[in-house]
């Protein structure tokens, strides 16, 4: 402690906001958007349906989410030079670079949200997001894979037609039911998830009174990085380097646990769920089901289940309650719906951004907000006079 600041090296638990969305119960593994546990919402709402609930605290009737959905399909398509933005970048860029920038750049194709003030504008830039998100993403990857741009079908529905625009010529133009709605679940399990890195970015640089584009393109910055968002596409690379080590899980455990090695499990731990993450459990059946629709067998899913099972019982991570989060078993279903590694993380930004949404507007209309100024403690020298540098 300095002066009025005393240091917290735990920092997760300093609550910096007041929030009515999302309530995290880290020991019991708890989580509940706008009070509805996310397992019921898993097995009985859909993505749009709670990008509703996140926004407007409730969940929508018939005639609300009808004309939500209309609003939102009827703006999926994107602005021809838009495409050209996209293809702009070189095709090896990382998809969360170009999708960050164009996400930026968003206001400048419709500058009817360039100043994002207002009940109807805030609307308006909301729904904007939502619906040209997943375009963009599908864009990303086909530029990427050097493949055109597909215009947006919206007839085909929300989450089918965005596999559609991303995947279609890697899978059959129809794409399975049990994928699509494995595809929406998954993007629901992201959709918020109360103050986390990300989430904490936007409302940090909202609350400068930033755009909402700028602030959630922040955000997108944030999730980029290994530790957060990164981490489900970092499973995926462990998981292929113990298979080509001869698949021995016990020595790559053996080597986590050996801290001068600075290997992580990624996947497992997390800085507020000290038991499972109740949305991990959820991914890990839905990956079952998905490769059981596709009639596909998976290694690295059966090592994956063997690392879990290595790991809960190894006292090194139950120790440190170390459990599976929510990257620990996405990737493995992106993988086989057909996406490659490098959008893993693009993905979690398209489930994560109702919740940078409704987080940004929450605390946008909080009178209690004030500009993001976290304070120090001064660790550096005590006063002292000028040498010049003749006498240095
Ligand atoms: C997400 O915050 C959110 O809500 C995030 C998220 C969301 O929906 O937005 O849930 C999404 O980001 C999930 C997390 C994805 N990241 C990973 O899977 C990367 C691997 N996990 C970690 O690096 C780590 O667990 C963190 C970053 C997630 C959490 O780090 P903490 O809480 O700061 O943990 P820590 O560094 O305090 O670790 C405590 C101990 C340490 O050992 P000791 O110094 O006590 O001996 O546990 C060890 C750590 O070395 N440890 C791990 C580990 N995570 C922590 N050891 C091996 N493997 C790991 N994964």
């Amino acid at each position: 402690t300095t002066g009025d600041v005393t240091y917290d090296p735990g920092f997760g638990n300093t609550a910096n906001c007041q929030s009515g969305i999302t309530f995290i119960d880290g020991a019991e593994g708890i989580l509940r958007y706008r009070g509805y546990p996310i397992e019921e919402l898993a097995q009985h709402s859909g993505y749009l349906e709670t990008s509703y609930l996140l926004g407007k605290g409730e969940l929508p009737s018939t005639e609300q989410f009808e004309a939500f959905e209309t609003r939102v399909l009827r703006h999926t398509h994107v602005h021809e030079d838009f495409r050209r933005l996209i293809a702009s970048f070189p095709r090896s860029a990382h998809p969360m670079a170009i999708i960050s920038s164009a996400v930026s750049a968003l206001p400048g194709f419709y500058p009817e949200v360039f100043e994002v003030a207002g009940e109807d504008v805030e609307e308006l830039a909301t729904v904007l997001l939502l619906a040209k998100l997943p375009t963009i993403v599908a864009y990303v990857l086909r530029h990427t894979r050097g493949q055109r741009m597909p215009d947006a079908e919206p007839e085909n529905g929300f989450v089918r037609d965005f596999l559609r625009m991303a995947l279609h010529e890697v899978r059959d133009p129809e794409v399975p039911d049990e994928v699509v709605s494995a595809m929406d679940k998954l993007l629901l399990l992201h959709a918020d998830h109360e103050q986390n890195c990300s989430t904490a970015t936007v409302r940090n640089v909202g609350s400068a009174h930033a755009n909402l584009f700028l602030s959630v393109a922040a955000g997108i910055n944030a999730l980029s990085g290994p530790l957060h968002g990164g981490a489900n596409e970092a499973v995926l690379t462990m998981l292929e380097e113990i298979r080509d080590t001869h698949g021995d899980v016990n020595t790559f455990v053996n080597k986590v646990k050996d801290k001068s090695s600075d290997v992580r499990l990624m996947g497992f731990g997390h800085r507020v769920y000290k038991n499972y993450d109740p949305r991990a459990a959820i991914v890990k059946s839905a990956a079952d089901e998905v490769l059981g629709s596709l009639g596909m067998s998976d290694d690295l899913l059966d090592l994956a289940r063997e690392l879990e099972d290595v790991a809960l019982n190894d006292d090194y991570f139950v120790q440190r309650k170390l459990y599976p989060n929510v990257d620990f078993y996405t990737g493995l279903i992106y993988r086989a719906i057909g996406f490659p590694t490098s959008m893993f993380t693009p993905l979690f930004a398209l489930g994560r951004m109702p919740g940078w949404i409704a987080q940004w507007r929450e605390m946008m209309h909080d009178p209690s907000t004030r500009i993001a100024r976290p304070r120090q403690v001064y660790t550096g020298p005590a006063m002292r006079g000028y040498v010049p540098m003749a006498e240095r």
